[in-house]
C-alpha cells in the first residue's frame, strides 16, 4: 500500500497538478477565518507550500510553521518563492512536533482526508493551540461532488480504471466536520462552502495536470508508458471539450474553524 507521503512525493509534480485550485480556494479560506495579522500559525499537511504561502501573503502572520510527512513536499515548499517567515517540518497530523499551546491558529488546507485518523489529528491540533486561539480546516467535497479530480475519475471509471481515493472522503462532508470539531470539544465552531472555477486549456492540460500527482499519479503508475499514452488517447476520444477544446467546470470545498 502507498503511504501518503509516496503518493505526494514530488512537490513540483502537486505544483501543476492541484497548486492553482488550492491556492484560490485557500484565498476564499483565509478571507473566512478572519485572523487578525501578526498571529503565529502552524500549517498541518502543508504539502508544497501553496497555501502556506497564502497564509503569508494575505493572513500577515508573525511566523508559519508547515508540517507534512512527505520530504519531496517540505523539499519544494522551503523552495518556494515568497515563503521565508515560514519554516518547515517533516511530521504528521496525528503526532504534532511542536508544544503544546504554542500557537495562535492551526489550519489543515486540504489535507483532513488523507489523514489516516482525521479525530485524532484535530485533536492534535487543538493540542497546539492557546485558549481563544483557533483549529480551521477546509476539504474539497468528495461525496458532494466537489473534488476539481471528479470528471479525470470518472472518465478514468469509464476507461476501466479504478483511481484509489484518500482513506477518508467522509470526513470532507460540512456535517462530519462539525461532527469532528465538536467532538474534539472546540467551540463557536461555524462551517461554509467555498466554490472555485476549474479550467484547463485543453485535453492535454486537463490530462497532464490531473495525473501528475496524488491518487491518480498512483493510480495510472500501474501501467506502462505506452499504456498510459493508449489511456489518454482514449479519454481524449470520448471526454467532451468546449468547442474550442478547452474544459471548464465548478468545485467547491466545505470548511470549519472553532476555538479553542
Ligand atoms: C492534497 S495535499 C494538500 C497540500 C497543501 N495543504 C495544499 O493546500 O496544497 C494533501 C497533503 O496531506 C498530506 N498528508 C497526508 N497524510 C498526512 C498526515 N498523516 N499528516 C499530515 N499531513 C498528511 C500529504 O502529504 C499532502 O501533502
Amino acid at each position: 500500500m502507498t503511504t501518503a507521503a509516496q503518493e505526494f512525493s514530488d512537490g513540483a509534480a502537486y505544483e501543476r497538478q492541484m497548486g492553482r485550485w488550492s491556492r484560490k480556494i485557500g484565498v476564499q479560506f483565509l478571507d473566512w477565518c478572519g485572523v487578525a495579522p501578526g498571529q503565529k500559525w502552524l500549517d498541518v499537511g502543508c504539502g508544497n507550500g501553496a497555501f502556506t504561502q497564502e497564509i503569508i501573503a494575505g493572513a500577515r502572520p508573525s511566523q508559519v510553521l508547515g508540517v507534512d510527512p512527505s520530504p519531496g513536499q517540505i523539499e519544494f515548499a522551503r523552495s518556494r518563492f515568497g515563503v521565508s517567515a515560514a519554516t518547515f517540518e517533516v511530521g504528521d497530523a496525528m503526532k504534532l512536533p511542536v508544544a503544546d499551546g504554542n500557537f495562535d491558529v492551526a489550519a489543515m488546507a486540504l489535507a483532513i482526508s488523507f489523514v489516516p485518523n482525521p479525530a485524532e489529528a484535530v485533536v492534535e491540533m487543538k493540542r497546539t493551540v492557546r485558549k481563544g486561539g483557533m483549529v480551521a480546516t477546509y476539504m474539497w467535497d468528495f461525496a458532494g461532488g466537489g473534488l476539481p479530480l471528479k470528471p479525470f475519475v470518472e472518465m478514468l471509471k469509464a476507461l476501466g480504471v479504478e483511481m484509489k481515493m484518500p482513506p477518508h472522503p467522509e470526513a470532507a462532508g460540512r456535517d462530519a466536520l462539525q461532527t469532528i470539531w465538536r467532538a474534539a470539544g472546540l467551540s463557536e465552531i461555524e462551517t461554509t462552502v467555498l466554490h472555485t472555477d476549474i479550467a484547463f486549456r485543453d485535453f492535454d492540460d486537463f490530462w497532464d495536470s490531473c495525473s501528475a500527482s496524488g491518487p491518480p499519479f498512483v493510480s495510472l503508475a500501474a501501467f506502462t508508458a505506452v499504456q498510459r499514452a493508449e489511456l489518454k488517447e482514449r479519454g481524449r476520444a470520448i471526454f467532451r471539450t468546449a468547442t474550442d477544446g478547452s474544459i471548464a467546470y465548478k468545485s467547491f470545498a466545505n470548511a470549519v474553524k472553532g476555538l479553542v
